[in-house]
């Protein structure tokens, strides 16, 4: 029987890099997300390549969506292996006084809500390994999840609170062999990133975001890729020593 790996966010840039590489490392992917047309083709672009996956629709603003992808995993293959949380907003870009709280609600539910409890519905499933307990889950925060952001507070504050509950989780499955870690990517070219630089464009943005440079802040001259994403996870995955860990993967951004 196949390892299990699940990846909430697998309809998006991150997310569908790392079903391709679990994929081709023989796992069975689940992946989820709301749409299913680009669930779909992933699972068909999988399957193209000779690998093995399906897709569940979740909505991770709805609790219940949350508990039924979890509980569908657990009853269809009693057990999970890998998890990636990924499935993330950045959001309209505004100065904090200015954020809607609409925004706010919005955000938190997505980036923390959720993501906290994916992890523990994760690691519920992961104690109850065939064979004893086991898995690694990762969470994506950002490296403005260790720094701030202008004009992105409800993102950072978010993406910080990622990197907490990763921490103290990690501390406590440790040494039951549930290894939980943080990747802080810097920017990547995506859907979200399109998001953002449609809103630094727009004749009415605000003069700070409409004169940000923001490959200059990059030592290697360059944004990310998806591949450079998928490696790093094909790295934390491999490992048993990482405990917490939030790796920083910014092209040299956090290291100036
Ligand atoms: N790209 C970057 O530069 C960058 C840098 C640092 C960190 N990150 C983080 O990395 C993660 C992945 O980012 P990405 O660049 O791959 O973004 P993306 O291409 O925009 O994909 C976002 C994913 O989140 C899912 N999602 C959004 N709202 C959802 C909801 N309510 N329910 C279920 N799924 C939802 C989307 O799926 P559906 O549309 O199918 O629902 C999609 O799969 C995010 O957490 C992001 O904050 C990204």
């Amino acid at each position: 029987m196949k390892s299990i790996a699940l990846i909430i966010g697998g309809t998006g840039g991150f997310g569908q890099a790392c079903a391709h590489m679990l994929a081709a490392k023989d796992y069975h992917v689940v992946v989820a997300g709301r749409s299913e047309a680009r669930g779909n083709e992933c699972v068909q672009a999988i399957a193209a390549k000779g690998g093995e996956a399906e897709f569940i629709t979740c909505d991770v603003t709805k609790r219940d969506d949350i508990r039924a992808l979890h509980a569908k995993i657990a009853s269809k293959h009693g057990r999970l292996d890998v998890a990636i949380n990924s499935a993330g907003i950045l959001g309209e870009l505004a100065k904090t006084a200015d954020v809607a709280e609409a925004d706010m609600d919005q955000m938190f539910s997505i980036n923390i809500v959720a993501f906290y409890m994916s992890m523990q519905e994760q690691i519920r499933i992961m104690l109850k390994n065939p064979g004893g307990p086991s898995g690694h889950v990762i969470n994506f925060t950002s490296i403005y999840g260790l720094r701030g952001i202008a004009y992105g507070s409800p993102y950072s504050t978010s993406k910080h609170a990622v990197v907490g509950m990763t921490k103290s989780a990690a501390a406590e499955y440790a040494k039951e062999g549930i290894f939980i870690n943080a990747i802080a990517p810097g920017v990547i070219p995506t859907a979200m990133i399109a998001g953002v630089q449609s809103q630094l464009t727009r004749p009415e943005a605000d003069p700070y975001l409409a004169n940000l440079d923001l490959i200059a802040a990059y030592p290697v001259g360059r944004f990310g890729t998806v591949d450079d994403i998928a490696k790093a996870v094909a790295y934390v995955i491999d490992n048993n020593w990482l405990v917490g860990s939030v790796l920083e993967l910014d092209g040299g951004l956090g290291a100036v």
